[in-house]
């Protein structure tokens, strides 16, 4: 039986950066709950089943606009977006991206700021503002623990062990912290037209990590390990449904306890 609190069956969704490691989860999760599901992904990859691959680069409004129509002709105006498409400064990112703040390139923080800040506000503006004009909707844009507290830059001393120059850059920080307060305004903003906004804010997702880096975390969170994409899923569900009809403009936090101590 399908609890109706939490039934999503017959909606739609939009799921941003659908391709990657959680938008996959994301999008097979709510396809599994009977959502018909649109990936918006530079990528149109080879999507889960029952997910529609888009390619969409969500700093283009223009690109957002298409798809949206497509989407709106053939299954209505989407019920609920995820907006999850993010940058960050991958392990095998060019060394002067990773250095020292003092000599971050401009380029390298405003490629981070441009997906993660605008083009989180730009599918905000293009299908939240469809779904404020039908009068419901939900929206999760996701955050992470490096929004809410500085990285730990101490968790990368593996690296510098073995000889590298590593500092955890600021623009993926910066660029979460602005997650948080794009999601209060337009909670705000929205509040009174059945559209909620809220942010789902997570730790760091097991991903093959080396093992210092995983020791050298687990040592740090609580609960003694990092995230299991799967069980970002639950919080996304709860706050895609009608589950979480009085809540907005809040922050749900899944890091296993990272930011209790
Ligand atoms: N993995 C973690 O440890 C972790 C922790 C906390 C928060 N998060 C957040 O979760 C989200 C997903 O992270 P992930 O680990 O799955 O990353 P990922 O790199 O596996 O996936 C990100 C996806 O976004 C897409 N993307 C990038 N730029 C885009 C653009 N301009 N337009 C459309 N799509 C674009 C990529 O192609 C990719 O498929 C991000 O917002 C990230 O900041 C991740």
């Amino acid at each position: 039986m399908t609890d109706p609190l939490f039934d999503l069956s017959g909606r739609v969704a939009v799921v941003t950066g659908g391709m990657g490691q959680l938008g996959r989860v994301y999008a097979a999760g709510l396809a599994e709950r009977g959502m018909r599901v649109a990936s918006f992904d530079v990528t149109a990859g080879d999507p889960p089943d029952g997910v529609r691959a888009y390619e969409v680069d969500i700093t283009d409004r223009a690109a957002i606009e298409r798809a949206l129509g497509e989407i709106e002709a053939e299954w209505g105006t989407p019920h609920v977006l995820v907006n999850n498409a993010g940058l960050d400064s991958p392990p095998d990112a060019p060394a002067e991206e990773v250095g020292p703040f003092e000599d971050l390139p401009e380029a390298a923080f405003d490629a981070v700021m441009d997906v993660n800040v605008k083009g989180t506000l730009l599918c905000c503006q293009v299908i939240g503002g469809a779904m404020a004009r039908v009068g419901r909707g939900s929206i999760v844009n996701i955050g992470s623990v490096y929004g809410l507290l500085s990285p730990v830059q101490d968790l990368y001393d593996f690296r510098r062990e073995a000889g590298e120059t590593f500092v955890k850059p600021v623009a993926y920080s910066v660029s979460k912290s602005a997650i948080l307060n794009l999601t209060r305004y337009l909670a705000t903003y929205w509040a009174k037209t059945g559209v909620r906004v809220n942010t789902l804010t997570l730790a760091g997702v097991s991903n093959d990590q080396p093992a210092a880096f995983l020791e050298a975390y687990a040592a740090r969170v609580p609960m003694g390990r990092m995230l299991e994409a799967q069980e970002a899923l639950g919080a996304l569900v709860f706050l895609a449904s009608d589950a979480s009809s009085y809540v907005t403009g809040s922050n749900v936090v899944v890091d296993g306890g990272w930011s209790a101590w």
